[in-house]
Order: structure tokens, then sequence, then C-alpha cells
């Protein structure tokens, strides 16, 4: 991978060390307002009755703050959270044992929530229904042992997952609470910038911001790494200070395309455009000519390019639209026919 896909990559990376700079309460959690409106309702509420939070399931693309959200949801609350993830839970036994350790209104956060396998399920349905935990005992040797009835704590499941349509029917319906995290604006993610640069002690100009919010790509995460690398240009070339020269200049050193479109964006555009002559092309043919996963495509890639308007999504396939063959600067073939 070249260091342009790693730079703008919505994924975490190694590196991003973004422990220091998550907001801690939903005052600090930049947009997302809707969302933000409920949840202090309902956090209002739990709190005022004394009840855990109803469950939360946060679906959307990497980095746009499904983790951190999990977390202020705690925090709000004044629970403690555990974190975990689908696929790391492999057995019945392995949930029942972190669900047999939760207090009272504690938060359990589970990411990547649609890779638990089916049996896991099944195990978190009463639990988050009527906080009771069936485990079978006496069951290891092969006899066909039986199934004892525990009772949990009132407890919260977050889940988070960037393919809500994975999710079993019984799975999502036992969520109370179901959102979809949105793409940020620049104006949103300048304000992400500048108050990354307070907890970070840089000193940034205001051109500077959003010259960095532009090239964003709509996710913090990708926000948060830029101000990060183009601190280091700072430091060693500018005293420190971040002014809209050096951020320039460590944008154009670092790759970094006009949008924040990755390499795998312009693979994307570049398959459909040079390979299908813009489209219509299915997802799959243009997953396979381009050697992608489809799901990587659907979930990361293309809900931003069809948001800023490169792409839309036809019953005949994927089609790139005038705006994609201007950025990419490629002049537009009419037909002869
Ligand atoms: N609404 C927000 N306000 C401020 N910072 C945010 C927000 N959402 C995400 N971030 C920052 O972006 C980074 C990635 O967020 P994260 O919650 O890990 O994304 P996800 O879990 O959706 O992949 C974190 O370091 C966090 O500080
Ligand atoms: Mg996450």
């Amino acid at each position: 991978m070249d260091q342009t896909s790693r730079v703008v990559s919505a994924e975490y990376e190694k590196g991003d060390d973004e422990e220091s700079i998550r907001p801690q309460t939903l005052n600090e959690y930049v947009g997302q307002d809707a969302l933000k409106d409920n949840l202090r309702i309902y956090i209002k509420a739990a709190i005022q009755r004394n009840e855990a939070l109803d469950h939360v399931l946060l679906y959307g693309p990497p980095g746009l703050g499904k983790t951190t959200l999990s977390y202020i949801l705690a925090n709000e609350m004044h629970t403690n959270i555990r974190i975990t993830t689908g696929p790391s839970i492999a057995k019945a036994g392995d949930l029942a044992s972190i669900l047999s350790v939760l207090e009272p209104g504690d938060v359990l956060f589970i990411d990547e929530i649609h890779r638990l396998p089916k049996m896991v399920e099944e195990v978190l349905y009463p639990a988050m229904e009527d906080f009771e935990l069936d485990i079978m005992i006496g069951s290891e040797g092969g006899g066909s042992g039986r199934s004892v009835r525990l009772d949990l704590p009132p407890f919260t499941l977050v889940g988070a997952t960037t393919r809500a349509g994975d999710l079993s029917a019984p799975l999502r319906d036992r969520f109370g609470i179901i959102s979809k995290l949105e793409y940020y604006t620049n104006e949103q993610l300048a304000s992400i910038i500048r108050r990354s640069a307070r907890v970070l002690n840089v000193v940034i100009d205001e051109d500077a911001v959003l010259e960095i919010a532009r090239r964003s790509r709509g996710t913090p995460r990708i926000a948060n790494r830029l101000l990060r690398r183009i601190r280091d240009f700072a430091q060693v070339l500018n005293d420190g200070v971040i002014s809209r020269e050096i951020a320039d200049q460590a944008l154009e050193r670092l790759h970094v395309d006009s949008l924040g479109l990755d390499e795998v964006d312009i693979r994307y555009l570049r398959g459909i455009i040079e390979r299908y002559h813009g489209g219509p092309v299915g997802l799959d043919a243009l997953a396979n000519a381009i050697s992608e996963e489809t799901t990587t495509l659907e979930d990361v890639y293309e809900p931003y390019l069809i948001q800023i308007g490169f792409v839309n999504r036809t019953s005949r396939g994927r089609v790139a639209t005038e705006k994609a063959y201007e950025h990419l600067n490629i002049p537009r073939q009419h037909s002869l026919f």
C-alpha cells in the first residue's frame, strides 16, 4: 500500500493514538446532532429512573465516531464500559463469561457486531431482553447436560457495525435505539481539528484548519491523522506553527488528493470510467476488475463517493457522474452511435 492510501484511510492505523484526543462527553462530541439530542433525553430519563440505558446500535462507515460515542455513553451514564468485538467471541461460553462480570448499568460494547457467530447471538437474545443468561452445564464430555438460568444485572449493549444489513432481524429488533452515523461537514471537521489542535497543544491557522477539513473525506479519524502528520512538518520546518503554507506543503508531500480521496477511491472511479465507459456496471464486476472486496467497496468507499455526487447507484449498476470525470481530469467520450 502506498503512502497516500495510508494517510487518508478511514480505517484505524497503528500510530493514530486516538485515546488522547477522543472527546469524553456529548458536549465535546461534534456533529450528529439529531442523535445526540435523542441520546441526551434517553440518558436523562434512564438516570432519573435509575435504570440502564436502552441497548444502542450504531452503524456507518469507519472513522465516524462509533467507538468514541460508546465510551461517551458509559461516561455520561457514570458507568463502566467493557469492550469486545464480534469475531473475538467464538463460543457461547466466551460471551457468558463476559456477561457474568457485568455490573448494574455497565455498557458492553461489541464492535463489528455483525460478525458474532450465530450460536453466540442466541445467548445474547435473552440477555438483552430479560437480562437472563442460559448456560449449559455438564455437556463438556459430550453428554446432554442441562441448562441453568442466571440473572444478569441490567446493562446496556452498544453494538457497532459498518454493515447494519448483515445483522439478523431478531438481533436488530432487540436494540431500542438504532442510529446511523453521518459523514461530517467541513465546518464540523474544522471544529474537530481545532479541538484536537488544542488538546495536542499545537498552534494552527484558521486557513490551515479549513484546508485539512476539506481533505478529510468527511471523516474525523482522517482529519485527526492529517493534523498529526502536518504537525510533524510544522515542528521541523516552522517552529511548530501550522500555517496554511505548511499545511499545503505537507499535504502535497503526503500526496493527499484535494478531496482526500485515496488510492482505492481513485481506482474505483477509474474502473467505472475506463473499463466500463462510465457505467452502469454491477458492483461485483467492478470489485473484481479492481481487485477489491465487494463489501469493502460498499461499506467504506461508495458511501462517500455517493455523498459527494461522484457516483450514482442505479438499478442497472454504478454510474460515474460528470463531477467524477472532472475531478480525475478525464474528458468524457461521447458515443458516436
Ligand atoms: N463526533 C466527533 N467529535 C470529535 N471527534 C470525533 C468524533 N467522532 C470521531 N472522532 C475522532 O475520530 C477518531 C475515530 O473515531 P472512532 O470512534 O474510533 O470511529 P469508529 O469507531 O466509527 O471507526 C477518534 O480519535 C475520535 O477522537
Ligand atoms: Mg471503532
